[in-house]
C-alpha cells in the first residue's frame, strides 16, 4: 500500500502515545478532537488508495482497491462533513473551559487547521455538485495542507 496509508496511520499513533491524559481519562474536547482526527486521516487515506491504483501493475490488485474505494465513497462526503461537527465542538468546549489565550500555539495552529478543515469540506461539496479540473486540484492540495497542518497541532506544539 502506499506510504501515505503508514504515515496517517503512524501520525495517529504517535498522538495516542502523545496524549497529555491517562488514556481512561480523557476529558470529552480531547475525545472529540481524536474522533475529529480519526475520521480527518480516513477521508486523506483515500490519496492512499488512488495513488496505490494509479501506480499497481497488478491487475487483480487494482480491481480489488477500486472495489473497496468504490464501497467507501457514499461515506466519504458524511466522514468529511461529521469531521468538521466534530471538531466545532472540540473548539468549542477549549474555549469555553480555557478561554482565549492569544500567546498559545496550540490553539493557534488549532484555529489554522479548522479553518482549512473547513475549506476542505466545503471544496469537497463544491467538487461534488459543479465539478471541475480545478476544484479537483483544490480539494487535492487542501487535503495535503490539512494533513500537515493536524500533524503541526497534534504532536509537534
Ligand atoms: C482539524 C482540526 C483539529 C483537529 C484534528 C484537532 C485535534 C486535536 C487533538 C487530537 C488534540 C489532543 C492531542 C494533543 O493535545 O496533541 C487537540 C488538542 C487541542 N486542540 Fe485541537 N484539533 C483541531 C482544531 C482545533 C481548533 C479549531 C482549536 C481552537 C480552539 C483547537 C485547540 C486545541 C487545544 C487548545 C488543544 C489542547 C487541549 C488540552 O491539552 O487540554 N483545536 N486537538
Ligand atoms: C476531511 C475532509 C476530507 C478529506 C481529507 C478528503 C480527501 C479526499 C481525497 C484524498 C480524495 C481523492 C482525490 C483524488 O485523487 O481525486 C477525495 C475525493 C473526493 N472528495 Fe473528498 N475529502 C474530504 C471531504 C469531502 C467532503 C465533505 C466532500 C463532500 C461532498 C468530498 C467530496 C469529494 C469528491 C466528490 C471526491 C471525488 C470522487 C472520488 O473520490 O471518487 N470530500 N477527497
Amino acid at each position: 500500500m502506499s506510504l501515505w496509508l503508514y504515515t496517517n496511520i503512524l501520525l495517529f499513533v504517535i498522538v495516542i502515545f502523545d496524549l497529555s491524559y491517562p488514556l481512561t481519562q480523557l476529558p470529552i474536547h480531547i475525545v472529540l478532537g481524536l474522533s475529529g482526527l480519526f475520521l480527518i486521516l480516513f477521508n486523506w487515506s483515500r490519496h492512499a488508495v488512488f495513488s496505490t491504483i494509479r501506480n499497481a501493475t497488478d491487475r487483480k490488485k487494482k480491481i480489488r482497491l477500486a472495489n473497496i474505494s468504490k464501497r467507501v465513497y457514499p461515506f466519504h462526503r458524511w466522514v468529511g462533513s461529521t469531521a468538521l461537527v466534530l471538531i466545532i465542538f472540540h473548539a468549542g468546549i477549549i474555549f469555553h473551559r480555557y478561554g482565549y489565550h492569544s500567546a498559545n500555539l496550540k490553539l493557534w495552529s488549532g484555529i489554522l487547521a479548522g479553518i482549512v478543515l473547513l475549506l476542505m469540506v466545503l471544496s469537497g461539496w463544491l467538487r461534488l455538485y459543479y465539478p471541475s479540473v480545478k476544484k479537483r486540484r483544490v480539494h487535492i492540495y487542501l487535503g495535503l495542507l490539512l494533513f500537515f497542518m493536524v500533524a503541526i497541532h497534534t504532536s509537534i506544539f
